[in-house]
Order: structure tokens, then sequence, then C-alpha cells
């Protein structure tokens, strides 16, 4: 996939060097606001609804696919959205690089991949060690998010967060409440985090199935 004429994507699509390190999120986005993150942004839905919706909080979005990643940065720029930014990488490595320590206020994951076969269960992001990594990234006090529509996939994750000692599990609150109502909010009454994905998904009437875990304060 190729970056598709006419896309925009500065200043939003955020591009460091490898050697770089950890980023400081008050360099990046010019303030000192709260950060949220979400690993596998896709079209960008989620981060566009959350950074019109949140003026006073910065979210990353970080996406595999560079089309989608362009995408969705244009999306966000053509949107005035400057307290959002982009980035194409792969996002295990892209955190374990970047990302600062006890930084992040919530980690969002929404529709992950589900890799349903067997032989490609080790593919799934949700694993012991995604836990440390999450545990490493939240402030005290912050929370990882997670919803799929797989039950076999949640199961899994719920197995994997039940394991671990270093988050607690939390009531799953919707990112949406409390979000200043947008022009097309009477139609967002009934979703739970707004991406493409769930809209899509509702349309099929699948199950969604949500789960949180906080880190200590
Ligand atoms: C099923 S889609 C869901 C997209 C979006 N979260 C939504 O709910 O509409 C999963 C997305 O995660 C991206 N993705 C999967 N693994 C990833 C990884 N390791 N790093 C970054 N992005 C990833 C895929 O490219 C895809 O766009």
């Amino acid at each position: 996939m190729s970056l598709r004429p006419g896309l925009v994507t500065e200043p939003i699509l955020l591009q460091v060097p490898d050697s770089a390190g950890r980023l400081n999120w008050a360099e990046v986005f010019g303030n000192r606001h709260p950060v949220e993150l979400e690993i596998g942004s896709g079209k960008g839905t989620f981060l566009l609804r959350s950074a019109q919706a949140w003026r006073d909080r910065n979210f990353i979005g970080i996406e595999w696919a560079k089309a989608y990643a362009e995408f969705a940065a244009d999306r966000l720029r053509r949107h005035n959205c400057l307290n959002a930014r982009m980035v194409h990488a792969e996002a295990l490595w892209w955190l374990r690089c970047h990302v600062p320590d006890n930084s992040l206020d919530v980690l969002h994951v929404y529709f992950p991949d589900p890799w349903p076969k067997s032989r490609h269960h080790k593919r799934r992001l949700i694993q012991p060690f995604f836990m440390e990594h999450a545990y490493r990234m939240l402030r005290p006090g912050g929370q990882i998010k997670i919803v799929t529509d797989h039950a076999g996939y949640f199961q899994h994750i719920e197995e994997v967060f039940r394991a671990q000692t270093l988050l607690a599990l939390a009531p799953f609150i919707s990112p949406l409440v409390g979000a200043q109502p947008l022009e097309e909010a009477g139609t967002e009454a009934s979703l739970l985090v707004g991406s493409n994905f769930e809209r899509k998904y509702i349309r099929e009437n699948r199950p969604f199935y949500s789960i949180a875990a906080q880190k200590a304060m």
C-alpha cells in the first residue's frame, strides 16, 4: 500500500530516528497534558473522535499498515487535531524504543487482530510479556483498556490478565464517557469506543468483550 496522492501527513505523522531513544512527551506535544496511546489505530477513527472530544489530552496512535497510518495522519490534520500524533511502526518495537516509563494515562487496544488459528496464537499482541510493557509505560493509576469481538481471543486475554499481578482488574469504562458531545453524538449513544471496527461490527450484530486493568496509585 502506498501514500495516496494528496495526503498531507505533516505535522501529525511522528517520525523519530531509532537513535532518539525514549521520547519526552512535553517536547513532542508542546504541553504537559496527559498522554493516551492506541495500538493498532487503523484509519484513526477512535483517535479522531477522542482528540476532538478531549482537546486537553494528547493522543498517539501506532499503526503497522503504512497506508492506514498516513490516511489517519492526514485525517487528523484536516480536523485540526494537533493534540494527536500517528506513528507508522510495529507497536511492540516502537513502545520498547520510544515510550518513557510511567508516562501514559491510558493504553487503548481496540479490536486487535485475533489470529484465530492455533498455530498463529503466538502472534497475538496480548501476551504475558506485553503486560510487563504496559506496566512499565503506564503512570501510577493509569489503565489499559481492551475490546475485541473474538470470544477465543478474549478468553486468552482474560487468562493473561488473571495470571499477572502487576495490574489490577478494573471496571471497563467507555473512553467516550464524559466526552464533549460532537455533531453526530446522537448517533453515537450505543458506541463503546467509537473505532472503525466497532462501527462495522455493530452492523453485523457481533458481540463485544471488554476488559480493563489499572496500575496501582
Ligand atoms: C482489526 S484492525 C482494528 C483497527 C482499529 N483499532 C479499529 O478498531 O477500527 C487491527 C489494526 O491493528 C494493526 N496492527 C496489528 N498488529 C500491529 C502491530 N504489531 N503494530 C502496529 N499495528 C498493528 C493492523 O494493521 C490493523 O490496522
